[in-house]
C-alpha cells in the first residue's frame, strides 16, 4: 500500500492508481457472462443480421459513414487497416478513395456480406482477413504498416491494452477508434429484459471512460469528439423484427419469445411502409497521431 497522508490538510492521497485495463477486462467478462457468452462478434454470425446492419447505414442512414470518412486524414495513396470491418460499411467506400484497405472481420455472417459487397462493387484493393483482432499476427496476417488504423465500434476485445498496442504497432501514422459514452439504447433494452429472459442482471460493455483511462495509462493522450447518434432498425413486418432480435437477446425458448414479442410490441413504430425500432446513443471518436512520447505509467 502506498497511501500517503498530506499532513496539513489531513487528506488521504491514494497513490495506488487503478489498473484501468483490469477494469476493462472485468467489465467485458461480466458483460460476456451476462450475455451468456453471446460476444460482440457472435451477434453477427447470422448473415441476415449482417445484412440488416448494412441496410441501417445505407440511404438515409449513410450520414454516419460519410461523416466518418470525411474526417479521416486520407489521400489516394493511403493504406488503411479496418479492424472489425463488419459488412464493409466503411471498408467499401474507403476502398474507392485510397490505394489499399485490409479488412479484419471475425464473424462469418459479416464476412460473407463483406465479400458480397466487394464483388458487387467490383473492388480489387480490399484484403479480407477472417480473424479476431486478438488472434492477428501482424507479420503473418497483415500488410503493415498502415497510414490509418481504424477500429469502428468493434472494441469487443477482452484485453484492450494489448489490442491498442497492436493497433499502434500496425500503424505508421494514425489510430482512430470509435466507441460509446453512457448507456446505449440496447443497454436499456437488455437491462429491461435480461432478468425476465435469463434470470440474471445485465452488465453493459465498458464505455469510453474506461478506454480513455487505459490510453492515458499507456501514455497516449488522445483527441476526443462526442457524436450524438440516432438510428433505426428497419423491418418489413413484426415477425421479421421478432426473428431478428431473437439472436440479439439470446432467445432459445418459446417462453422467452413471448416476453420479447410483448416488449417489441410496445416499442416498434410504423414508418411509411416499414416497422422500425428507434434507438439512440452517444458515440465518441477517440484518435491520436503516432509518434508522441508514450511514457507508460
Ligand atoms: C457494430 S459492427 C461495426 C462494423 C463497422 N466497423 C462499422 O463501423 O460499421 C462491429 C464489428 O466488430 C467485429 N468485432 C467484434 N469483436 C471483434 C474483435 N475482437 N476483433 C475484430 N473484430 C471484432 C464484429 O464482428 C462486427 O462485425
Amino acid at each position: 500500500m502506498n497511501d500517503s497522508k498530506c499532513k496539513e490538510s489531513g487528506i488521504m492521497i491514494n497513490k495506488n492508481t487503478t489498473d484501468w485495463n483490469e477494469v476493462w477486462k472485468q467489465q467485458m467478462s461480466l458483460q460476456n457472462r451476462s450475455q451468456h457468452a453471446v460476444d460482440c462478434a457472435a451477434i453477427w454470425d447470422k448473415k441476415e443480421n449482417a445484412e440488416l446492419f448494412l441496410k441501417m447505414f445505407q440511404g438515409k442512414g449513410s450520414e454516419r459513414i460519410e461523416n466518418t470518412i470525411k474526417d479521416l486524414p486520407l489521400t489516394p495513396e493511403s493504406r488503411v487497416l479496418d479492424i472489425g470491418a463488419g459488412p464493409g460499411t466503411l471498408a467499401i467506400p474507403l476502398a474507392k478513395k485510397v490505394s489499399h484497405v485490409t479488412a479484419v472481420e471475425p464473424s462469418p455472417g459479416m464476412g460473407s456480406v463483406l465479400q458480397d459487397q466487394i464483388a458487387e462493387n467490383e473492388i480489387d484493393n480490399i484484403r479480407y482477413v477472417h480473424k479476431r483482432w486478438e488472434d492477428i499476427d501482424i507479420e503473418a496476417d497483415l500488410d503493415a504498416p498502415y497510414d490509418v488504423v481504424i477500429a469502428s465500434y468493434s472494441l469487443g476485445m477482452p484485453d484492450i491494452k494489448e489490442a491498442v498496442r497492436k493497433m499502434e504497432a500496425a500503424s505508421s501514422k494514425y489510430v482512430y477508434t470509435y466507441w460509446f459514452a453512457g448507456e446505449t439504447s440496447w443497454d436499456i433494452n437488455f437491462r429491461a429484459l435480461w432478468p425476465s429472459l435469463h434470470g440474471i442482471e445485465y452488465h453493459p460493455a465498458p464505455k469510453c471512460n474506461v478506454l480513455y483511462n487505459v490510453l492515458y495509462q499507456m501514455g497516449i493522450y488522445p483527441n476526443i469528439t462526442v457524436i450524438p447518434f440516432e438510428h433505426a432498425h428497419k423491418f418489413s413486418s413484426e415477425e421479421e423484427a421478432n426473428e431478428h432480435f431473437k439472436s440479439y437477446f439470446n432467445i432459445t425458448e418459446q417462453r422467452q419469445e413471448a416476453i420479447l414479442g410483448d416488449y417489441l410490441k410496445d416499442h416498434l413504430e410504423e414508418d411509411d411502409d416499414s416497422i422500425i425500432l428507434k434507438g439512440s446513443n452517444t458515440r465518441v471518436k477517440i484518435w491520436w497521431k503516432k509518434g508522441c512520447d508514450h511514457n507508460e505509467q
